[in-house]
C-alpha cells in the first residue's frame, strides 16, 4: 500500500497512529500524551483486520492525564504494551537509523525487542537481569558506603551472572536466528557480506568476583550484557562508523526484513510493514528490489511524497491531504 502526499501533511502521523493502535506506543515518542492533537484532551486509533479467518479490532485510547487504554475485539486489555505481544508492527523510520549507526545501547534495545517477539517465553528476561543489575549496584554502594558487609553483594553477582548468562545466550539465539536472512536481504539490496556479532562474554561468577574492587569504587557492575553490543558489519567493516547513509539505511531494512521473515516463520502471521521515507534515499534499482520484497512480505504501508517514487504498481494508493486519507487509482 503506498501513502502519498506533499511534505507536512500527515503521512508519518497515519503510520504513527496505525502503530499505536497495533502495539500501543507511539514509534516517536514514549510520552503518550505527545500522540494527542495539540490542544485536545485525548486521542483514539482504531483498527480493524483480519489475520487468516480471524477478524481482529484494535483500538487505543488516550486521555490527558489519565493514561492509555487499549482494547481487543472489545475487551480491554491490563496493559496497552500487550498489544505487542498479540500483534506484531514493525516500522521504519528515518529516526530508526540509531540501530545501525547510534550507541550500543540503542543496538540492545532493537536486539532486546526482537527477543520479546521471537521467544515470548524469555521476553521479561532483559528487564529481570537489568534489577538484579540494578540490585548488586545498590548493595555495592551500601557496602562501599560502610552500611553492609560485602558479603551482601553475593546474593546479587550470583543473579547476575545467572540472568546474564541467559541472557547472553538468548541475544545469541537471537542473532543466529536473524543473521542468514538479512545477509540475504542485504545482498539483494546491493550490500554484501553482512554480518551481526554479539560483542560480550556472559558474566560468569569468576569474573564478577574479580571485578569487585573496581565495582565497588564505581558503584556500578563493570561487566555483563548491559554494556555488551552487537556489530553491524559488512565485509567486515563496522557499519557504525564506517558505513555510508545509504548503507546504513539499507542495513536497518535488511534487518527489518529479516525480522519479518523470522516472525513469520515462527508464527506463520507476517508482521505488519511500515516503511516511513524509506525510497527517497534510494536509488532506482534498490527502490525496485525493496517494492518486490514488500510485496511477498505480508501487508506493507509505504509512504512517498510522489507516486513515481514506487517503481511497482501499488495494491492500494492512500492520498493524505491534511485531516484526510483518500483511496486514489493506483
Ligand atoms: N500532536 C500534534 N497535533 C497536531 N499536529 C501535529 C502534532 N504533531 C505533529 N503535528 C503536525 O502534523 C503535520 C504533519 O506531519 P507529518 O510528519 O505526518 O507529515 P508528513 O506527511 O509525514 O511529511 P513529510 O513528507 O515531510 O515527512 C506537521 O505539520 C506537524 O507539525
Ligand atoms: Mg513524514
Amino acid at each position: 500500500m503506498l501513502v502519498v502526499g506533499p511534505n507536512g501533511v500527515g503521512k508519518t502521523n497515519l503510520l504513527e497512529a496505525i502503530h499505536v493502535a497495533t502495539q500501543g506506543f507511539s514509534p516517536r515518542t514514549r510520552t503518550d500524551s505527545q500522540v494527542i492533537r495539540f490542544g485536545a484532551e485525548g486521542a483514539r486509533a482504531a483498527v480493524s483486520g483480519r489475520r487468516g479467518e480471524v477478524r481482529m479490532e484494535l483500538e487505543v485510547t488516550v486521555r490527558r492525564g489519565e493514561g492509555k487504554r487499549a482494547r481487543l475485539n472489545g475487551a480491554s486489555l491490563r496493559a496497552a504494551e500487550q498489544l505487542r505481544s498479540m500483534v506484531s508492527t514493525l516500522v521504519f523510520t528515518p529516526d530508526r537509523l540509531g540501530v545501525v549507526k547510534g550507541p550500543p545501547a540503542a543496538r540492545r534495545a532493537y536486539f532486546d525487542r526482537v527477543l520479546g517477539r521471537l521467544a515470548p517465553a524469555r521476553a521479561a528476561l532483559p528487564t529481570e537481569y537489568g534489577a538484579a543489575v540494578a540490585q548488586r549496584n545498590a548493595a555495592l554502594r551500601r557496602a562501599a558506603g560502610g552500611h553492609s558487609g560485602r558479603e551482601a553483594i553475593e546474593p546479587w553477582s550470583e543473579r547476575v551472572a545467572a540472568l546474564g548468562a541467559e541472557l547472553v545466550a538468548a541475544r545469541l539465539d537471537v542473532l543466529a536466528q536473524l543473521e542468514p536472512a538479512c545477509t540475504d536481504r542485504a545482498a539483494e539490496l546491493g550490500l554484501d557480506g553482512v554480518t551481526l556479532r554479539y560483542e560480550g562474554e556472559p558474566p560468569t561468577p569468576e569474573a564478577l568476583a574479580a571485578a569487585l574492587e573496581r565495582d565497588l569504587e564505581r558503584g556500578a557492575t563493570s561487566l555483563g550484557p548491559h554494556l555488551d553490543d552487537v556489530v553491524l558489519a559488512a565485509g567486515g567493516r563496522d557499519l557504525r562508523s564506517f558505513g555510508s547513509q545509504g548503507e546504513q539505511r539499507l542495513a536497518l531494512l535488511a534487518l527489518l526484513l529479516a525480522e519479518a521473515e523470522t516472525i513469520d516463520d515462527r508464527t506463520g502471521v507476517p508482521p505488519l510493514l511500515l516503511l516511513d521515507d524509506v525510497l527517497s534515499e534510494l536509488d532506482p534499482e534498490r527502490r525496485r528490489i525493496l517494492a518486490a520484497r514488500v510485496r511477498s512480505a505480508g501487508q506493507a504501508l509505504v509512504t512517498a511524497t510522489d507516486p513515481s517514487l514506487l517503481p511497482a504498481v501499488p495494491d492500494q494508493l492512500l492520498e493524505v491531504t491534511p485531516g484526510t486519507v483518500l483511496e486514489a487509482a493506483a
